[in-house]
């Protein structure tokens, strides 16, 4: 056999739903790479013959292998903090309120405006690096902090140049429709128009997003105004996605299922029919266990249906200055359990394989496979639980990203 690398003594969290054991694990397994891709894996006492002098072999010491990470959602573009709300929040301000004061995301929007691309790079690197520290081989960051042409398009340059720059892939969604700008107050719909007519075109004839998004809510959009953005999204061929039933029921998850987003993200008030529509339309539920978390919420998002209905279930940090600026992804591996009740294999399967799914790559990443991408971690673990279970003690041993061995 005439291989790049092989990987042998390790146990192997495939993720793929065709292997009947749990995490669709491969017990003392070996691995080929050839240009970038896997090409072979199975137990290790099936390995073919290959030419063992010419080819690299990698020991896993026993330890974990699992598809590299995948964080489907986050906004880790943006000028300033918001550290000064957290204050005002613990002194008892909601979210809303700060958000109806002229804070919350247009405070995001004043300091991203004000940032230069250089200084956008420089601090979405250094996010960047923090999230690939835990293993995390594809991101997805939308924009939605300028509001305007000149930031919206900076900001997508931004993750563009990200994605270019650095080993972990970015896939990148405008989120023009996050929250109304003070040059178009009391007039959203002109607004909603003014992103269909003008920048929607400026950010496809320079391919600068791969998906569009909304906040559908009521402290931003409405069900027309999003069904509006979306359908000229999908005309032009883009990925759609929701910000949906965050803060209250909108019935914005059955809009998603009608127009066939991706995914539909956070839903905590999320209700059966809704979660039927999602199961109809494959759209996949993602999960924000941080926004949750750091805006101290109540609702949860209903997983027994999601599960019931077998809505593939995604796991984010939703990472962002305002509701969640939580920059790691290990941590919504714990808080997906702790807090929402997943189940260990179903936040792993949140951050690779419905991650994924999610972000329409799911033809190349987020399951160990023969013919997929060798983007995978090694973990110095016992048991892929403890990926879930524990926080904080740094177990990742390699990360390999396109068949290319990236941390030691
Ligand atoms: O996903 N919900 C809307 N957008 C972000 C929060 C953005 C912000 O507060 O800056 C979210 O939670
Ligand atoms: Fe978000």
């Amino acid at each position: 056999m005439d291989w790049d690398q092989v990987w042998i003594e390790l146990n192997i969290a495939t993720m793929d739903p065709a292997r009947p054991q749990a995490y669709g694990a491969i017990y003392d397994a070996a691995m080929a790479i050839k240009d970038g891709q896997i090409v072979w894996l199975g137990p290790r006492s099936e390995l073919p013959a290959f030419d063992v002098m010419a080819t690299p072999v990698y020991r896993g010491n026993g330890n974990w292998l699992t598809p590299g990470l995948i964080d489907a959602h986050t906004h880790l573009i943006f000028g300033g903090n918001r550290a000064n709300e957290f204050e005002l929040r613990l002194q008892g301000a909601s979210y809303e309120d700060i958000a109806n004061a002229g804070g919350g995301i247009l405070a995001t929007v004043n300091a991203t405006r004000r940032a230069t691309e250089a200084e956008l790079f420089d601090s979405g690197r250094k996010r960047l690096n923090a999230l690939a520290k835990e293993g995390i081989t594809t991101v997805e960051i939308k924009s939605g902090y300028g509001l305007d042409m000149d930031t919206e398009l900076k900001m997508l340059r931004v993750a563009r140049e990200l994605g270019r720059l650095h080993h972990v892939d970015v896939v990148t969604t405008f989120l023009g429709a996050h929250a109304l700008p003070p040059e178009f107050e009391g007039r959203a719909d002109d607004y909603i128009n003014w992103i269909i007519e003008q920048v929607l075109p400026a950010i496809t004839a320079e391919n600068l997003a791969d998906a569009v998004d909304v906040f559908c809510e009521k402290i931003a959009f409405t069900l027309p105004q999003t069904e509006s953005i979306l359908r000229a999204a999908k005309a032009v061929g883009l990925d759609i996605k929701l910000h949906a039933e965050q803060l209250s029921h909108m019935g914005s998850a059955e809009l998603a299922a009608k127009l066939e987003a991706s995914s539909v993200d956070h839903i905590e008030y999320l209700d059966e029919p809704g979660v039927q529509a999602l199961a109809h339309s494959g759209t996949c539920a993602t999960l924000l266990p941080g926004a949750f978390y750091f805006l101290r919420e109540t609702q949860l998002p209903p997983i027994d249906l999601l599960r019931q209905y077998q809505v593939p279930m995604v796991l984010a940090s939703d990472f962002n200055p305002g509701s969640s600026p939580l920059c790691s992804t290990l941590l919504m591996l714990n808080m997906g359990c702790t807090l929402f009740r997943l189940t260990p294999e179903e936040a792993l399967a949140g951050v690779t394989r419905n991650a994924a799914k999610a972000l329409a790559i799911s033809d190349r990443v987020g399951i160990i496979k023969e013919g997929m991408q060798a983007d995978f971690c090694l973990w110095d673990i016992v048991s892929p639980a403890e990926l879930a279970y524990s926080f904080g003690q740094q177990p990742l041993v390699h990360v390999v990203k396109a068949g290319r061995l990236i941390h030691q």
